[in-house]
């Protein structure tokens, strides 16, 4: 099959009605295909990879299930094993290897995505005017969207090899131009 937007999106919110998830989905591609430009990668492939990372989390919510159990699902529907061993390496439990730069990515992009996001949800200006010192900290106080695993994000940017401020700043410009598909506010709406 041809790995494309359309195919990944169809297989997605097939198994996912929870918009919640789909936002999260649609922050992870964001940040992946803003790493994949930059790095002159394949754009179209990780940006479905990170589209269909939690694709079965709504069916399968734990981890004796997801995402292992998406992965049949996944090869069932024609999908390559590049997207499938990609899409089962972002799971820390199944301890697989990250070893490309798309797997890299996606692992770092899942959790700071989310955390962004959260940061964004709060400010009347959205994601317009958020400076990474104060993702950082935020990222500091427990209570503040407390199921994103801090490890993870700092883990990820350690993993890309850059200053977390600078994975920060780059996660801000790639959920910036879907703001409004992410429910967030623009500096527009509160002029
Ligand atoms: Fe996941
Ligand atoms: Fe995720």
């Amino acid at each position: 099959m041809e790995v494309t937007r359309d195919s990944a999106w169809a297989t997605l919110t097939r198994y996912t009605t929870s918009e919640s998830l789909l936002r999260h989905a649609l922050a992870v591609e964001a940040s992946t295909r803003f790493y994949a430009r930059k790095l002159g990668e394949d754009e179209e492939l990780w940006g479905c990879v990170a589209l269909l990372h939690d694709f079965d989390y709504e069916m399968h919510p734990t981890l004796d299930k997801h995402p292992q159990d998406g992965a049949p699902i996944l090869r069932e529907e024609g999908y390559p094993e590049v997207v499938v061993d990609a899409v089962l390496s972002h799971a820390e439990h199944l301890e697989m290897p990250r070893d490309t730069p798309l797997k890299r990515t996606l692992f770092a992009c899942d959790e700071l995505s989310g955390f962004v996001h959260a940061c964004g949800l709060v400010r009347p200006t959205g994601l317009d005017g958020l400076e990474p010192k104060s993702v950082k900290k935020k990222l500091k106080q427990p209570s503040f969207a407390a199921g994103v695993h801090r490890d993870e994000v700092y883990a990820g940017a350690e993993l890309l090899g850059l200053e977390l401020d600078e994975h920060i700043a780059n996660v801000i410009a790639a959920l910036q131009p879907i703001a409004g598909e992410l429910g967030l506010r623009t500096a527009a709406d509160a002029a």
